[in-house]
């Protein structure tokens, strides 16, 4: 596995793969690997034949009370991860290389990225395209792999590829789960035991959900309201939003609609740890 840490150096080597006529697959991730990141590059090693790893904490997706400074950064263990998992490419650059002084130039969502996880966050969702656009061409993928996990960030992803006619095949990976149904994430670590095991709730209002609808219940503005009273009475939780969205346009669904698919998105503070999960459920 080779590690490249300039843009330009990446995009050489790219370059070279494509005139090789090398399918080059990449998983872009901010480190700190786990089982989710690890089943991304599985997925990339079976559908390429050369597998790309980025790893950059991108500082212009985080707020400014958010965790930059603090998210984890094992690099020497996320090399090791990487080499094990059949990875070709590792691409870890400095921030000043991604963002050198002078740079001005960003990419804006529109509506996508103002919703949910985005009117939380402000700016989250143009740091993310922003940095995702510009390693798309420093690592000239046909495939990416990202995962449901963030299921609103796919959905930014995925527009972006079609608004700016990107020539890339995006491609969803499932959410990977602890024993108790809480969603593997790099920040998971900043759980005590205790808000760990009490995490199931998420995956428990995912799987009342699915209950529900299965059942013929129609009213989703209801069933988000049963599952926000599952999160409350979890001692340590609180919501902050649990929502259903059409999954084709990602917008608010009132009414659930035979044949169509509907994705649940949660959010829920554990203590002052904030955790988001998914599920899709057909109606
Ligand atoms: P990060 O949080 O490191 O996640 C990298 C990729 O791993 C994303 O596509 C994410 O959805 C996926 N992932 C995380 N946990 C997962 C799980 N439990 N199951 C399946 N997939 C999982 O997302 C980012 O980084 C950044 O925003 C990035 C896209 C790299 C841009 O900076």
């Amino acid at each position: 596995m080779q590690i490249i840490t300039e843009p330009r150096q990446m995009q050489a080597i790219a370059e070279k793969l494509r005139l090789n006529r090398q399918l080059i697959g990449v998983v872009m991730t901010m480190g700190a690997l786990h089982e989710g990141h690890l089943s991304l590059i599985k997925l990339a090693r079976q559908s390429a034949g050369t597998v790309m790893l980025t790893i950059f904490v991108n500082p212009s997706q985080f707020g400014l009370n958010e965790d930059l400074h603090q998210y984890p950064r094992p690099f020497e263990q996320d090399v090791a991860l990487a080499k094990a998992a059949g990875v070709d490419y590792l691409f870890a650059p400095e921030a000043g290389s991604m963002y050198p002084v002078n740079h001005q130039i960003t990419v804006e969502c529109g509506a996508l990225g103002q919703r949910l996880e985005g009117e939380r966050r402000p700016g989250h969702f143009n740091g993310v395209a922003t940095v995702v656009s510009k390693l798309f061409h420093i690592t000239k993928p046909h495939i990416a792999i990202f995962g449901e996990k963030d299921a609103q960030q796919l959905a930014v992803i995925r527009k972006i590829v079609e608004d700016f006619n990107l020539d890339i095949n995006i491609v969803a990976a499932p959410i990977v789960r602890e024993e108790n149904g809480l969603a593997v994430s790099s920040r998971n670590i900043y759980l005590s035991s205790q808000e760990r095991s009490a995490a199931a709730v998420l995956y428990q209002g995912i799987c009342h959900a699915e209950k529900s609808i299965a059942g013929q219940k129609k009213n989703l503005s209801e069933i988000a309201a049963e599952i926000e009273q599952m999160i409350f009475s979890t001692p340590g939780y609180r919501p902050d939003y649990v929502t259903f969205v059409d999954e084709e346009r990602f917008e608010p669904a009132e009414t659930a609609v035979a044949g169509k698919e509907y994705r649940l998105l949660l959010a829920a503070f554990a203590g002052t740890v904030r955790l988001i999960d998914n599920g899709k459920i057909m109606a």
